[in-house]
Parts: C-alpha cells; sequence; structure tokens
C-alpha cells in the first residue's frame, strides 16, 4: 500500500529535525527518556547529544526537592537566549514538574512550548505537530493503565552493559513529604511477560546486568490472563533469563519487603546482594508523621531478616532530616540507628516542603534551614565513616566485578560494580566492558574500591 503523501511530506520535514533529551531526577525518569528516545526516532527524529545541535530541546524533569526545580528552570533560562535568537528553536518539559505544574510551565517566562506529563509520551508526535503550526502544546493526563509495555526503549546510556527495565508505574503510597504520587499517578505494574522478553532481548544484544525500576518493586503484582504473579516471582523469572545476566532492583519499600522476595535473592547467583531500603528516620514517631507505614522496630527486623538469610548482603538506605517537628532527641535516634545498621551507603536529604502533599497541607515544616542543615552534615559525616570501615573489610579480598567502562580518572583503567553495587577502579589489562573479572582490592576510599585483576 502506498503511504499517504502528507505521511510522506511529514516524515520528510521530521527527518531534519534534531532532538536533545535532558534528563534530571530518578532512574525512573532516565528509562522515561529512554521511551520518549524510542517514541521520537520511531516518528523520524533523530536524537543528538549536543543541545547547540538540536533544533528541539526536552527537558525530563524531577519534583522532589525544591533545589531540584530549581536546577530546571535556570537551566530553562540558558535556553531562552537562544529561542530568542531563533524562533524556531522549540523547548519542552517532561517529567514530574510538568505534571505538576503543567500549563503554568507555558506562562514560565514564556520559554516553553510544550509540556507532556509521564503518561503522556505516546502523544509526543502529535504534540510536537502542534507546536510545528505555531500553538503551544500540553497533555499532562494521568492514566491508570499506562506501562509503555510494548514499547522497546532506545537505550541513552553508551556502555551497551547495564540498562534499566520498569517493572510498573506510579505509587499508591501517600508518604507525606513526597510528591510522587501526584506528579506520577496511580501504581500499576506491567506485564510480566513483556519484562522477561525486555531482558531476554538485552541479553542478546550484549547488556550483562538489568535494574529492574519501580517507586515501591515489593508491591509488583499481575493478575491477568491466567497469570498471577508477584515481585519475588517476577525476579526469579528475570533471574532465570541467563546466568550471565546480573538482576538488581530499586526501590525496595521496608513495609512491604517480604522473606520471599530475599529467598529469591539467595537462591540465584546473580541476582545481586545489595537492597536499597530507604529507612527516612531512626524514631518511630517521625516515621508515623511521615505516613510511611512502619516503626523503628519493623524496620530493625527487616534488616535482621535480611542479614540472616544473606549474612554478606549489601545495604544502603535514604535519610531526610529536619522533617516537620523532627527533634533534636528525634534526629538522635537516626543517628543511633545508623550506628547499629552500618550502612554501606546512603542518600541523605534536607526536608523540602512539597505543594500538595499531607505535609505541606497539615504539618509545619518548622525546622530552621539551619538546623536541617547541621542534622544533614552529621548524619553525612558518620555515613561517610561507616562507608570507610565496609570498603576497608574489602582489602585482600578478591571479588568479582562486572566491567562497565574506562575510568572517569585515567584511560589505561577501567571500572565496574561489585554484587555489592561498589565502585571498583583497576587497570584494564585484557578487560572489556562486559566482561567479569575477578578483581583483588588494594586500596579504597569512602567512594570507591582500587585493585588489580588476578
Ligand atoms: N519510592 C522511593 C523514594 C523515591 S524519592 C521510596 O519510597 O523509598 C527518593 C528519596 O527522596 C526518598 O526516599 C526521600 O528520602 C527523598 N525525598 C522525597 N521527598 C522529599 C522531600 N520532600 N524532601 C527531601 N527529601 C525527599
Ligand atoms: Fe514517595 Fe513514599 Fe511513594 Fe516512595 S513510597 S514514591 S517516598 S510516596
Ligand atoms: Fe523526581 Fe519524579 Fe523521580 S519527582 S525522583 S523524577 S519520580
Amino acid at each position: 500500500m502506498k503511504p499517504k503523501e502528507e505521511t510522506l511530506v511529514q516524515t520528510a520535514s521530521n527527518l531534519s529535525k534534531k532532538v536533545y533529551i535532558e534528563t534530571y531526577g530518578c532512574q525512573m525518569n532516565f528509562s522515561d527518556s529512554e521511551i520518549v528516545a524510542s517514541v521520537l526516532t520511531t516518528n523520524g527524529y533523530q536524537l543528538t547529544n549536543q543541545s547547540d545541535d538540536a533544533d528541539l530541546v526536552l527537558i525530563n524533569t524531577c519534583s522532589i526537592r525544591d533545589n531540584a526545580e530549581r536546577k530546571v528552570l535556570n537551566r530553562l533560562n540558558d535556553f531562552k537566549r537562544r529561542k530568542k535568537k531563533e524562533p524556531s528553536f522549540k523547548v519542552g518539559v517532561l517529567g514530574c514538574m510538568a505534571e505538576r505544574m503543567k500549563a503554568d510551565l507555558l506562562d514560565e517566562k514564556k520559554m516553553v512550548d510544550i509540556v507532556v506529563g509521564p503518561d503522556a509520551y505516546r502523544d509526543l508526535p502529535d504534540l510536537l505537530e502542534e507546536i510545528d503550526r505555531g500553538r503551544k502544546a500540553v497533555n499532562v493526563l494521568l492514566s491508570r493503565e499506562e506501562t509503555y509495555d510494548d514499547i522497546e526503549p532506545v537505550r541513552l546510556d553508551q556502555s551497551g552493559v547495564t540498562a534499566f527495565i520498569s517493572i510498573m508505574r506510579g505509587c499508591d503510597n501517600m508518604c507525606a513529604f513526597c510528591v510522587v504520587p501526584f506528579t506520577r499517578g496511580r501504581e500499576r505494574s506491567r506485564d510480566p511477560q513483556t519484562i522477561v522478553s525486555e531482558a531476554s532481548e538485552l541479553v542478546t544484544k550484549g547488556y550483562r546486568e538489568v535494574t529492574l525500576l519501580g517507586q515501591n518493586v515489593d508491591s509488583y503484582h499481575w493478575s491477568e490472563g491466567g497469570l498471577d504473579v508477584n515481585f519475588a516471582q517476577l525476579l526469579e523469572l528475570v533471574a532465570q533469563v541467563s546466568p550471565l545476566l546480573r538482576i538488581r532492583f530499586s526501590t525496595s519499600h521496608p513495609k512491604d519487603m517480604t522473606d520471599d522476595v530475599l529467598v529469591v535473592m539467595s537462591k540465584y547467583q546473580n541476582i545481586c546482594e545489595y537492597i536499597h531500603l530507604p529507612v527516612q528516620s531512626g524514631n518511630s514517631a517521625v516515621l508515623e508523621r511521615m505516613n510511611r507505614g512502619y516503626s523503628r522496630e519493623w524496620y530493625l527486623e527487616r534488616i535482621a531478616s535480611i542479614k540472616s538469610i544473606m549474612p554478606n548482603c549489601a545495604i544502603s538506605t535514604d535519610i531526610i532530616t529536619g522533617f516537620c517537628g523532627e527533634t533534636q532527641k528525634e534526629h538522635q535516634d537516626t543517628i543511633e540507628l545508623m550506628d547499629l545498621i552500618e550502612y554501606d551507603f546512603a542518600y541523605m536529604f534536607k526536608y523540602s516542603e512539597r505543594p500538595r502533599t499531607l505535609a505541606e497541607r497539615r504539618m509545619e515544616d518548622d525546622v530552621p534551614d539551619e538546623e536541617k542543615n547541621r542534622r544533614l552534615q552529621e548524619i553525612i559525616r558518620l555515613q561517610n565513616h561507616h562507608s570507610q570501615k565496609k570498603h576497608s573489610k574489602y582489602l585482600g579480598r578478591t571479588l568479582e566485578v562486572l566491567v562497565e567502562g574506562t575510568s572517569k580518572r585515567s584511560e589505561e583503567e577501567n571500572f565496574g560494580r561489585t554484587t555489592y553495587n561498589t565502585v571498583v577502579v583497576f587497570p584494564k589489562g585484557e578487560s572489556r566492558p562486559g566482561d567479569y573479572v575477578q578483581v583483588m582490592i588494594t586500596d579504597f576510599t569512602s567512594a570507591t574500591l582500587k585493585g588489580k585483576i588476578v
């Protein structure tokens, strides 16, 4: 069948168009940018990794903290200058900030042409046509079903070794501090068969590690077409794809993480011995105000379970300092919990009030900024100490490392990760990205290990 003439014209005009995608925020956003890249390239756009070169710049944004949004607004200012000189140059805002601010973004200093929320990326080609006709375009509809499960992502990470696979979208928890339920909508799980086939496809292409992504992977649940699959079962299905493929996942939620997930982890050598289990606070009253759905005791019991099923499992966490009403004593409980657990790694933040959240509506953001900072610095120092201590235990040991690429510091060295998610840097030798090598650890800092291939 002959294509319609207007389709031909459309494709021809798109072919000359180059798009640059810039991504902020979490792994889920990075994974979404790969969906966006796929939607656009199948519609005739060309990707470029230089914004100067692009006819269209899309910024995939994050709203998690105020400074994440400020970064994007500054970035929009950078592009504003070019827009003034070059009216055909277009700028779009995607992702969580698009969802949160909606059409208000169009008024934002008149520098945005297109606003698209996380569930509307299939609509991008049509919306871009709209702006070609000189109109502004917005689609921020959230969906209860969209999982993009039939779209093959265009991998933007150049390594060819590690990849993300989204297994679910949205979040049904209402943590009092968190904007995600408002920007990402209701939780929905993706068809497990499409997840497994994406993983197999990646192995065929030479990938050696996948990270299964969701805001709360433990509540993954698919029950349709005679299939009933929970997260533990999904993990097992993906682990069986190939012994050469390492599996990671993020994020586990302490209130929902069950022992059957831990048992599956211990059963498969290719599932990494690493769990990211955000605690947020070490004090039960704060956790209650945060609406996290667990207490300090419950969390400690989950940690005990990890240690009993996988004694060597590495554990990392997220912590917020200065949440509404946090007293010095409550902060001290976080410090004490950190000392008790000695995390391998932690992401630490000071509380940032977000519009529409439970905390914004019902609680007072009453810990002074200075004090939030002081508490943050205190836990950062403590965590550095714990990370160093963990790393020192690897000295002299030989660990399996999946090579990811050339080290940023030296052309002579490669870097990769251990099963525990620690970065190891070592002289290249014969090793190439995608290889598994045995590395003897000879030195360390709080951030990385150093070693040599044996
Ligand atoms: N779904 C994941 C977290 C996603 S957001 C989970 O439930 O663990 C990543 C981290 O950002 C959170 O764990 C939290 O520590 C931090 N965070 C979220 N909202 C925040 C806010 N308003 N201020 C400061 N940090 C925040
Ligand atoms: Fe936010 Fe809580 Fe959902 Fe995580 S589980 S995304 S912190 S609401
Ligand atoms: Fe940010 Fe949205 Fe992720 S708010 S952390 S990009 S889900």
